[in-house]
């Protein structure tokens, strides 16, 4: 049956849209929704399920208050990172991923705060068929919370699937990713093959965390950065402030490169690609998708 959230702070689900609606349904509404007893007694008369709620705690991990947090069933704690949770999380017939940023730990700072809630408002803005697709966000008193489909894997754990051309699409699929963001304003800052998905067989870039408005001042001390990824200006700062550019994204892709070619997964031709994203001269994002989907193609058809 169809589940919906109705809460009259919602423009989606007002409750004035689902008196309209065929039905059957299965409603959602927060117990103090000024709208709770209308909505309550529509589904009486239309014999829908009901359901008010103050608080939606599954286990004993409170989730935020709206869709789709509000449909989850189960949870199963993925991965436990430094500033965040991930969740895979039962809905309905389907499954979907929570990333959990919790507040409670650290958040002294109003700085820490706003780049806690970057990515949750960011994120909603930010679609593209290269990006990981967000499905919602949403605050509890203790954690803000992102709601994603679930992709097949990160790079690093599929690695041995891919042959070099199917391995070369989804890095140029996550360089157009990259493409999308820079152009968009922003800049990554924490590319790596543990924060590219793949998805049936494509990439996608994910794990919006660290990003930075471009252009804008850095202060490096407060990003949480991959040392081993990180452009080395980033790692022995002049100063203190730095300013975010695209380059920094197409350093790490060029590391992730050289990894992989050292590794036998790219064939050496990629070497001259990474080579360049490594040196003073960088190729754009896009120009490094361009490259690799040729060097997709080049695998396929010898
Ligand atoms: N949408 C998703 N689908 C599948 N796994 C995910 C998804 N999002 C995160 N994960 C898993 O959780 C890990 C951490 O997520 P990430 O967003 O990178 O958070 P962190 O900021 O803690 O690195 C990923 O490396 C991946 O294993
Ligand atoms: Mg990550």
């Amino acid at each position: 049956m169809k589940m919906v959230f109705v809460s009259s702070l919602s423009e989606e689900v007002h409750p004035r849209r689902v008196l309209h609606e065929t039905g059957p349904l299965r409603v959602i509404v927060p117990a103090h929704d000024p709208y709770a007893d209308l909505v309550e007694s529509l589904c009486r008369q239309r014999g829908w399920e009901c359901r008010r709620v103050e608080r939606h705690v599954v286990g004993d991990v409170e989730l935020p208050l709206g869709p789709p947090f509000v449909f989850v069933e189960s949870l199963r704690l993925l991965c436990r990172g430094t500033a965040s949770m991930v969740y895979e999380a039962s809905v309905g017939e389907g499954i979907i991923v929570l990333k959990q940023i919790p507040l409670d730990v650290g958040m002294d700072h109003p700085v820490k705060y706003l780049l806690a809630s970057q990515e949750a408002k960011l994120l909603i803005g930010l679609r593209s068929p290269w990006t990981v697709p967000v499905l919602g966000t949403g605050t509890t008193p203790t954690a803000i919370w992102v709601a994603m489909e679930r992709m097949d894997a990160t790079l690093d754990r599929c690695l041995e699937t891919l042959d070099p051309s199917a391995l070369s699409l989804v890095l140029a699929d996550a360089c157009r990713g990259l493409a999308f963001l820079h152009e968009s304003g922003w800049v990554h800052m924490d590319v790596k093959p543990q924060n590219i998905f793949v998805h049936q067989g494509r990439g996608r870039l994910g794990d919006f965390s660290a990003m930075w408005r471009r252009d804008a001042c850095l202060p490096i001390s407060l990003r949480a950065l991959t040392p081993r990824y990180a452009d080395p200006r980033l790692m022995r700062p002049e100063g203190r402030i730095l300013e975010a550019v695209p380059e920094f994204d197409v350093y790490s892709m060029g590391v992730v490169l050289r990894e992989l070619v050292e590794k036998g997964y790219l064939p050496e031709t990629a070497r001259d690609l990474a080579q360049r994203c490594l040196g003073s001269l960088r190729p754009s994002a896009e120009e490094l998708a361009d490259r690799l989907e040729a060097l997709s193609h080049a695998g396929r058809h010898p």
